[in-house]
């Protein structure tokens, strides 16, 4: 998530926004910028890095004046420069707006902006997003008019928060999609807007939370919240318990649904800086291997534990068809200690939420020690397989993962391997820029897609309530979906205590066949993909016993309805990516029926965020 924050009252603007950018750095961040209406005049500081490099700037120019907005930014669209820093200006330099998320179709609006006369500065889609905010201001003299207008143009998942000197003491803000929050500080005589609540709650506990598409108007002592419609809303006023574990869960009962919640900003943030749709092109400027070393490597190795192990299996589906490398993956428990064959023209590849498993850094020494290049592919800032790692570390930005059984970090990890794939087959010239984009048209459309998915009205808690009682489920799924039929057994069974086995669908008539029965809950992850009308025969053979079914399929399907007691479905996307989606709907199956049982969701008995022992 960037940080966004913005302030209207009677103090100086700049240093409660450079605090509360401060309270959100914990995702880190490539640059950062501040705007302060100063009685008429914008001041605008902006720094390449760490906000403390935005602070300098501050020290020796400092800013003056009662409402601002700050940001700190990952690269989307355009290099990490001082340029491309947030806030940006419209055409008339007296509008300026932040944004968090990607705009979809930023390429078309602003080939319609240039064509009307417009020239940008940046490579930034948020430049657009100021430019179109200015035209509608212009027209309307109406700051909350002018963004309505130009947000009912934006594609994507957003959060923006903008000003403009000719509308003093006003701020306004939306949220589109799923992918940026926006949660709004009422104080005495003053007002707060942020992208989390760690920015507000030391000046205010009184906060509400835009959903999606309002439109906020804020002054030092008013709020106005608009639908697309222009219609008024109220949102409730939550007031903040102060313990800051509650404080960081925001809303959510737990961390675990805030993160699974959390998933189509994070898949926004594991794009920053990496994916290039005009160009066709990726990259990957972690990953300490040019074009050359990526060609050079003549077979991949891929390990993990857990969930990562989950995710390296999708991995090795990705890279193969993709990249064209041979892959194998290993549990890294069993690698370390199964005299593998290696050679230097390998790479290891080693998946970790923590970077700290115990296993997964053995592994990674072992490899080290053959004189195999290592890559790390994790989450967790400055852990140790990001120091080990020889190859560099692909980080995945998914933000701190508290809640024990892994979500946001597992899909992030999908991303984080696909780009990986993209990147090795734009090395070897398998992948043209032609070619590469539609890849990254998939990459840009998922996080309105997983907000989809999180948002399409399941009943979780009915579904939950015909599974709690069960003592054992089976999940089925091939190829692609396999591995997600591994990790939605391993989600279901280490918060709710239900046993759960995963299983290749094709495998089920070689055994497992036998447990079926009018009890056993089958849950068959069934997109429509080359496999779909195979597992349309294993569904089949599950009913024919009696079996319940359980099916997540593709929007649209017509055939399951009448052979499962739930369909959910998710939206198509490319085979790869589609393992992201169906892995929203096994996750939150896992925690309903997890809270229906009153299992301790976020801290499951017996288990360890980070198993750091053998
Ligand atoms: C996943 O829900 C579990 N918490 C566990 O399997 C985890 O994935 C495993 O311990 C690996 O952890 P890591 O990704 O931090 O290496």
């Amino acid at each position: 998530m960037c940080g966004i924050v913005g302030y209207v009252g009677a103090r100086a603007a700049a240093p409660v926004i450079v605090d509360g950018l401060a309270r959100l750095e914990y995702r880190g961040y490539d640059s950062a910028g501040i705007a302060v209406d100063n009685q008429g005049t914008l001041d605008i500081r902006r720094s390449v890095g760490k906000l403390s490099g935005l602070t300098a700037v501050l020290a020796t120019a400092p800013v003056q004046g009662t409402m601002g907005i700050g940001h700190t930014r990952w690269a989307t669209h355009g290099d990490v420069t001082e340029q491309n820093a947030h806030p940006h200006r419209d055409a008339s330099g007296r509008v300026v707006v932040i944004q968090n998320g990607i705009v979809e179709n930023y390429l078309e609006l602003k080939n319609d902006l240039i064509a009307e006369g417009h020239t940008f500065v940046s490579q930034t889609d948020t430049e657009v997003i100021a430019h179109l905010l200015g035209v509608h201001f212009a027209t309307t003299g109406n700051l909350a008019e002018a963004l309505r207008r130009t947000a009912a143009m934006l594609k994507g998942g957003n959060a923006i928060v903008a000003l403009s000197v000719d509308a003093p003491g006003t701020l306004v803000a939306t949220r589109i999609g799923h992918a940026g929050g926006v949660v709004i500080g009422i104080g005495e005589g003053e007002m707060f807007v942020a992208s989390d609540v760690p920015a507000i709650v030391d000046h205010t506990r009184n906060v509400c939370f835009l959903e999606d598409h309002d439109i906020a108007e804020l002054t030092a002592t008013s709020l106005v919240i608009r639908r697309p419609d222009d219609s008024v809303v109220d949102r409730p006023i939550t007031r903040l318990a102060w313990d800051p574990v509650s404080i960081e869960r925001g809303p959510y009962k737990h961390f675990m649904l805030k993160e699974i919640h959390e998933q189509p900003r994070v898949l926004t943030d594991v794009l920053r800086g990496r994916i290039d749709l005009e160009a066709g092109t990726v990259r990957l400027d972690d990953v300490l291997l040019d074009d050359a070393g990526l060609r050079g490597i003549s077979s991949i190795v891929m390990t993990a534990c857990g969930t990562a192990w989950h995710a390296a299996l999708v991995g090795k589906f990705m890279i193969e068809q993709i990249a064209r490398v041979p892959v194998q993956v290993d549990y890294a428990s069993e690698f370390r200690y199964r005299e593998p064959v290696l050679d230097a023209k390998m790479l290891l590849v080693a998946v970790s939420q923590s970077g700290e498993t115990a296993d997964t850094l053995a592994a990674m020494e072992l490899a080290r020690s053959a004189g195999v290049r290592t890559l790390a592919i994790v989450n967790a800032v400055g852990s140790q397989a990001t120091r080990v790692a020889t190859a560099g570390s692909l980080m995945l930005h998914a933000g701190p993962e508290i809640g024990v059984a892994s979500t946001k970090a597992f899909t992030a990890m999908l991303v984080g391997q696909y780009l990986l794939a993209l990147r090795i087959a734009q090395a070897r010239g398998v992948l043209t820029p032609a070619t590469m984009r539609p890849h990254l048209r998939a990459l840009i459309a998922l996080s309105s897609q997983v907000g989809d998915v999180l948002n399409d009205g399941t009943d979780y808690a009915a579904l939950a309530e015909s599974l709690q009682h069960t003592s054992s489920a089976l999940f089925l799924g091939r190829q692609l979906s396999y591995p997600i039929a591994l990790e939605g057994a391993l989600k279901l069974k280490e918060i709710s205590y239900i046993h759960a086995e995963g299983y290749p669908a094709g495998e089920m008539k070689h055994g497992p066949i036998a447990l079926i029965d009018d009890r056993l809950p089958v849950i068959c992850i069934a997109p429509q993909d080359a496999s779909y009308d195979k597992m349309l025969s294993n569904v089949s053979q599950v009913k024919a016993r009696g079996g319940r079914v359980i099916a997540i399929t593709s929007v649209g399907d017509a055939h399951l309805a009448e052979q499962a007691e739930a369909v959910i479905t998710v939206p198509a996307s490319n085979p790869w990516l589609t393992t992201v989606l169906t892995s929203i709907p096994l996750q939150l199956l896992a925690y309903a029926t997890a809270v229906r049982r009153g299992a301790d969701v976020d801290q499951p008995r017996n288990l360890a965020k980070s198993v750091t022992v053998e």
